[in-house]
């Protein structure tokens, strides 16, 4: 590690969520588990019953709402802020455990839990509370047309324009808490490789793409992320 860094970029995953209690999608106990994903995670189930789809996502809002950020979420926020660089995270995550660990450069690529989107007028309305085929958009009046600003499968990624430009731009990339499978996003290491990055996967076991990454940190996240962030921090000192 040296402290020539002067863009990070950092991928993460439900991995990074665990120690905060939430679990994650391709564990034993999986999110997915007790669902089929073509019940609550396409588009096709939406539109074939967009009620069911509402309340899986308005049930896990008071686990989501309640959780802490670990150790690991405290890590990225204390770099972002302490770094002489730029540090970015793009999460898969919709959650919002790195807004409450305080970083403030994050893009959510698979969208909020907190949010939903409007598919008349295409805004968002920001919310704890549960929405549901009567909600009402705040912007432009009309019922019934919100989602939950989750990207399914068979939708295109948010922010790809700004990931895009990051992954181009970026020196260091890190892969925290993500299984590997799921594209786009398990190809963003490529694309930084491409353009010059080092690549770093943490993860608790070898992630499906383990062989496109340098360097590979095995355990878990909210033990080896504060460590190699310190490493970061003394880097540059
Ligand atoms: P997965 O559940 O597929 O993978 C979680 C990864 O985190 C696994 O590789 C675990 O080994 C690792 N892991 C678990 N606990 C960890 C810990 N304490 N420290 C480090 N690593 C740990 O979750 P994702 O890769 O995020 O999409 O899944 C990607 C997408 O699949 C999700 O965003 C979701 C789902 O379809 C949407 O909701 C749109």
């Amino acid at each position: 590690m040296n402290g020539q860094y002067k863009h990070i970029l950092v991928l993460t995953g439900a991995g990074i969520s665990a120690e905060s209690g939430l679990a994650t999608f391709r564990d034993a106990d999986g999110l997915w588990n007790n669902h089929k994903v073509d019940d609550v995670a396409t588009i096709e189930a939406f539109e074939r019953n967009p009620a069911f789809v509402h309340q899986f996502y308005n049930d896990m809002k008071p686990e989501l709402l309640k959780a802490k950020p670990n150790s690991a979420h405290l890590a990225l926020a204390k770099l972002e802020k302490e770094y002489a660089g730029e540090v970015n995270i793009v999460t898969q995550n919709v959650d919002t455990l790195h807004e409450k660990a305080g970083s403030q450069k994050v893009y959510h690529i698979h969208g909020q839990i907190n949010q939903a989107v409007c598919l008349n007028c295409g805004r968002v309305l920001e919310t704890w509370d549960d929405v549901d085929t009567q909600t009402r958009c705040p912007h432009c009046g009309i019922s019934g047309m919100m989602k939950p600003n989750i990207v399914f499968f068979g939708e295109s990624l948010l922010y790809m324009d700004k990931v895009t430009q990051l992954l181009s731009n970026c020196d260091l990339f890190v892969s925290v808490g993500t299984s590997g499978v799921v594209y786009p996003a398990a190809g963003f290491v490529q694309t930084a490789k491409y353009h010059g990055a080092k690549t770093y996967e943490f993860n608790l076991e070898a992630a499906s793409n383990n062989y496109l990454f340098n360097e590979h940190v095995y355990g878990k996240c909210g033990e080896t992320l504060p460590s190699f962030v310190y490493e970061l921090l003394e880097s540059v000192k």
